[in-house]
């Protein structure tokens, strides 16, 4: 089938079968191009929880469409590949957290919302990495938290708040190995002007020269008003602000920065996932409500 054909089917199929496509900043930009709202995993979830369709279809990795079905149980939730996941989120187990509360015992858990289900249940909030530090701001200085799986979020947001946060040492392969320090380096060798935008889920060490640390959304926000800039996060961003921003200088700060699960998302998963109505996600009456009081206990700070 054409692409332009295949677009025309998936419209189709989405109006007879009121499904709402949601997809994250990082999906290719043909699949961008045919969500009904894409953003960050912040504004994905709030979208999820308004939705008013038969069926959510997600562009995203599998956490992603978890939350959303936490969310939304009354909605069918499609995630269109079925081992589109997050590695990060797979770097914690249930049974991990717990033996990690044993350890501290009294300590607040916060988890990022790159975690499955099971470490969501088993976690006091939730966060995104938009709103990781003001959530922290809220709670008492003296309080003992946890942080889980993202070493790299937990340690930011302990800078940021000063406050002492034990982190579990989980990570994202894409800002934590396939960016490094010498890309920083030689890119700001190569253009001295341009500012540095990084995700928080880098690690420090290029976290240090950033000039704006914030959320896919955040740099998308920054990107409208600014010029002469360097994004320090997955490549699906790059294109998507570069795109909409054609006349500046805009630079990635590694093209090696892919994230291979949302790449596994393509036009024709997508269709297939609409004509098929796989792969569903499904949890636990049990386990997606106590999933949720972590969500809506961020939602309510957010
Ligand atoms: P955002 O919430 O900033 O979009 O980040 C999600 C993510 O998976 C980053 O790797
Ligand atoms: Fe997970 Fe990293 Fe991919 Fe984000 S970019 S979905 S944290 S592996």
């Amino acid at each position: 089938m054409e692409t332009q054909e295949m677009i025309n089917e998936i419209n189709r199929l989405k109006k007879e079968k009121n499904v709402v496509i949601l997809a994250h900043n990082y999906v290719t930009l043909d699949v961008q191009d045919i969500a009904d709202f894409v953003g960050d995993s912040l504004q994905l979830s709030i979208e999820a929880s308004k939705v008013k369709a038969d069926i959510i279809l997600f562009c995203g990795v599998r956490f992603m469409a978890e939350t959303a079905k936490i969310l939304s149980p009354q909605t069918k939730v499609l995630l269109p590949v079925e081992d589109a996941g997050c590695p990060m989120a797979d770097m914690i187990t249930g049974e991990q957290l717990r033996q990690f509360k044993n350890n501290h015992p009294n300590a607040l858990v916060m988890c990022y919302v790159n975690s499955t289900a099971e470490v969501k249940a088993e976690s006091d909030i939730c966060c995104t990495s938009s709103n990781a530090v003001k959530i922290i701001e809220t709670l008492p200085r003296d309080q003992k938290i946890l942080f889980v799986p993202d070493q790299n979020l937990g340690t930011y947001a302990a800078h940021q708040t000063k406050r002492h946060i034990i982190v579990w040492d989980g990570y994202c392969p894409v800002h934590h190995i396939k960016m490094t320090k010498q890309d920083v380096l030689d890119m700001k060798k190569q253009y001295p002007k341009h500012k540095l935008l990084v995700h928080p889920e880098c690690p420090t060490e290029i976290i240090k020269y950033a000039h704006v640390v914030a959320s896919t959304k955040g740099m998308a926000d920054y990107a409208k008003e600014h010029d002469n800039l360097i994004i320090g996060t997955e490549v699906g961003l790059f294109e998507q602000i570069k795109r909409d921003n054609p006349d500046k200088s805009i630079l990635p700060l590694a093209s090696k920065a892919i994230c291979v699960n949302m790449k596994k998302i393509h036009l024709k998963d997508v269709l297939t996932s609409l004509q098929t109505e796989q792969y569903e996600i499904t949890l636990s009456e049990e386990l997606r409500k106590a999933a949720k009081k972590s969500i809506d206990a961020m939602l309510k700070l957010s």
